[in-house]
C-alpha cells in the first residue's frame, strides 16, 4: 500500500492534469504485476518474445510506437530502445516506476494520449505524422478501450483494428479476446467476449494468461484471458 502511495505521488506531476484520473487504475495494474510476477511470466514471455522475434524480422528500424505501453511489463523496451533510433511510448498513463527502465536511453519518449476512437474518431491520426514510423505495436489495449466504452465496445475494436490494419508499416498486435472465471473445481462461472463479437482470424499465437490468480479477485475463484497476437496484424 505504501509503495502505491508512492508510485502515485512520484507519477502525479508528470501527468497531464486531463489523465490524473486514471492514475490510480494505472498504479492498481502495476501493483497487480508486482503481487502476480509468477502467475504472469508465461503471458509477459510471450508478448516480449513477440516483439524480440519480430524485431529480427523488420529491415527499418527507424521508428517504432507502442501502443498501451504501460508499465512496460510485457515491452522489452530495452531491445526497442537498442535497435531503434526513436522509440515513441503512448498510453493515457506513464508510471514514474518506468523511468528505472528508459531513463538511461536518449531516444525513448513518452506520450499522454487518449487512444480511444469513442470519443475521438482521429485518436490515431497522429501516427500519420510520424514521417519515418516503421513499426506500430498494440499491446493488450484494444479490450481495454472497448471496457470504456458501454454500448460502444464493438464500434472501438472496429475502430482500432481496421486502423492498425491501415497502417502503412508491420503493426504488431497482442489482445485479450475472452475472460473466463472458474471455480476451484474447475466450474467456468463467468465469461465475456472481449471483443464484442468481433471475429479474428485462426492464424497468430495463442496463449492463456492467468490475470487474477485463486485470492486475487475472489478466495476461491480465478480470472484467465485467452490471448492471441499477430506479428503483422495488416496480413493476418
Ligand atoms: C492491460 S494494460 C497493458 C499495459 C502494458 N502493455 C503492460 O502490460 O505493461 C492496458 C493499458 O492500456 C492503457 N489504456 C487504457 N485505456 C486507454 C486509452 N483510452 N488511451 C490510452 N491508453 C489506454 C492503460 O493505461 C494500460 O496501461
Amino acid at each position: 500500500m505504501l509503495a502505491e502511495l508512492f508510485v502515485y505521488a512520484a507519477s502525479y506531476r508528470a501527468t497531464p492534469p486531463a489523465f490524473r484520473p486514471h492514475l490510480g487504475e494505472a498504479v492498481g495494474l502495476w501493483a497487480r504485476g508486482q503481487r502476480q510476477t509468477r502467475a504472469w511470466a508465461p503471458h509477459l514471455a510471450n508478448s516480449r518474445g513477440l516483439i524480440d522475434t519480430t524485431i529480427d524480422d523488420l529491415t527499418a528500424r527507424r521508428t517504432v510506437v507502442v501502443l498501451g505501453s504501460g508499465p512496460l511489463f510485457d515491452v522489452p523496451v530495452e531491445s526497442l530502445c537498442r535497435t531503434f533510433k526513436r522509440v515513441i511510448l503512448v498510453d493515457r498513463i506513464h508510471l514514474s516506476t518506468v523511468g528505472q527502465r528508459i531513463d538511461r536511453y536518449p531516444n525513448v519518449e513518452r506520450q499522454w494520449r487518449d487512444l480511444s476512437t469513442a470519443s475521438n474518431p482521429d485518436a490515431l491520426d497522429f501516427l500519420e505524422a510520424i514521417d519515418d514510423l516503421d513499426w506500430v505495436i498494440s499491446l493488450s489495449l484494444v479490450s481495454q478501450l472497448a471496457r470504456a466504452a458501454p454500448g460502444a465496445g464493438r464500434q472501438v475494436v472496429d475502430g482500432h483494428l481496421d486502423r492498425l490494419a491501415a497502417l502503412p508499416c508491420p503493426a504488431t498486435l497482442v489482445t485479450d479476446l475472452d475472460y473466463r472465471v472458474f471455480n476451484r473445481h474447475g466450474v467456468m462461472l463467468d465469461t465475456a467476449d472481449l471483443l464484442h463479437g468481433r471475429p479474428v482470424p485462426r492464424s497468430g499465437l495463442r496463449w492463456k494468461w492467468e490475470v487474477a490468480p485463486f485470492g486475487e479477485e475472489g478466495h476461491h475463484t480465478r480470472r484467465v484471458h485467452s490471448m492471441a497476437a499477430w506479428p503483422d496484424w495488416r496480413h493476418a
